[in-house]
């Protein structure tokens, strides 16, 4: 069993990261943290709660809201992609003012709410101290402002962290530039923080997200397992099922008109999970990754030096090559990781 620490911006395709999460048999989830990025800080952990709740997560998972702009830009959102609020047309969760969902964050003793770095430090702390040098799996689903103010503020706890794992970056590619990626854009000197740890730390980029689309033909099945390939979109058979279903037609439309992604929209976030969880669907090769901090055109690229050029050690972090970069996934195996995870989801 792999202990994670997952870090959000809920969000679409977060929210399929969520459920992934906490329906994996062999993850166990020991608390979420939000950040700024799809959508303001408020909304996003507001999100994070309204999906642990649909998704059936025992009580014990909490929410812990962090960042609400990244170390030195302004802070950007994406209504775009995600709509205003980060879920847009995304039905069926429980309304974002509800009791349950603002009692979902994690308080003291005095009733005041635990911010992410205290949150992430203290679950790490626990893990290693309870579990003789249990380590934690950091993953990042958002721009890395709440990871790096962790590197910062507790390098002594680097030593329990098993590995960061983030969604983010391209190889040569990008999406809310030409050059950047959405996550890395947002806070690219988290991200180079981050990559700077002397911590083992692998890139799931766009290249790789963008082989998980989700056709119409496993849009169906997400939404009535076992439906022949040829029906008509069947009726919604769950709650569940049809809130996902709204969420994947919101996420279609978007990566329709914004990307001219026509077979379907990129899971990207999802799949942090599922390579934590079944790292063999994926091929990785070790790489020096840095980002573009001051380029006119360029701020927020993941350059990766494909050819070695230069020399690096073998430590992960600064003058090492310190990231592993996913190169492909068995989207079939994906796939089926997260139908079944949807159907555990469901028997909850
Ligand atoms: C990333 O940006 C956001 O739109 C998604 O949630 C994902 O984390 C993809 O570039
Ligand atoms: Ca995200």
């Amino acid at each position: 069993t792999k202990y994670i620490w997952l870090d959000v911006d809920p969000g679409h395709d977060d929210a399929t990261a969520l459920l992934l999460a906490l329906h994996c048999p062999n993850i166990h989830l020991l608390g979420v943290s939000t950040t700024h990025g799809n959508a303001p800080s408020d909304c996003t952990a507001v999100n994070a709660a309204r999906c642990l709740l649909a998704f059936g997560a025992k009580r014990d998972i909490r929410v812990y809201p962090g960042a609400e702009k990244p170390l030195l830009r302004p802070a950007k959102h994406d209504p775009e992609i995600h709509g205003l609020d980060g879920l847009g047309g995304v039905e069926g969760l429980p309304a974002p003012d509800s009791p349950d969902v603002l009692s979902w964050f994690a308080t003291d003793g005095d009733g005041a709410t635990i911010r992410a770095l205290e949150g992430m430090a203290k679950a790490i702390k626990d893990a290693w101290n309870k579990g003789a040098g249990q380590k934690v799996t950091v993953i990042s689903t958002g721009p890395m402002t709440n990871i790096a103010i962790f590197v910062a503020a507790y390098p002594n706890l680097l030593d329990a962290v098993e590995e960061f794992v983030f969604m983010g970056g391209g190889v040569g590619l990008g999406n809310r530039s030409a050059a950047a990626e959405y996550n890395i854009m947002c806070d690219p000197h988290a991200a180079q923080i981050v990559l700077d740890a002397p911590v083992k730390t692998t890139m799931i980029p766009i290249n790789v997200s963008h082989m998980a689309i989700v056709t119409d033909a496993i849009h169906k099945q997400l939404l009535c397992p076992g439906t022949p390939l040829e029906a008509e979109t069947p009726q919604a058979a769950t709650n569940l099922r049809h809130t996902l279903s709204t969420l994947i037609s919101f996420f279609a439309d978007a990566y329709k008109s914004t990307f001219g992604f026509n077979d379907g929209p990129p899971l990207h976030d999802a799949l942090t999970i599922a390579y934590v969880s079944q790292p063999e669907l994926f091929k990785t090769i070790r790489k020096r990754v840095d980002v573009e901090l001051t380029g006119t055109h360029t701020m927020g690229e993941t350059v990766v030096d494909i050819w070695n050029y230069q020399s690096c050690n073998d430590s992960w972090g600064t003058g090492g090559k310190n990231c592993l970069v996913a190169q492909s996934v068995d989207v079939d195996g994906f796939f089926d990781l997260l139908l079944a995870s949807v159907s555990r989801c469901d028997k909850v």
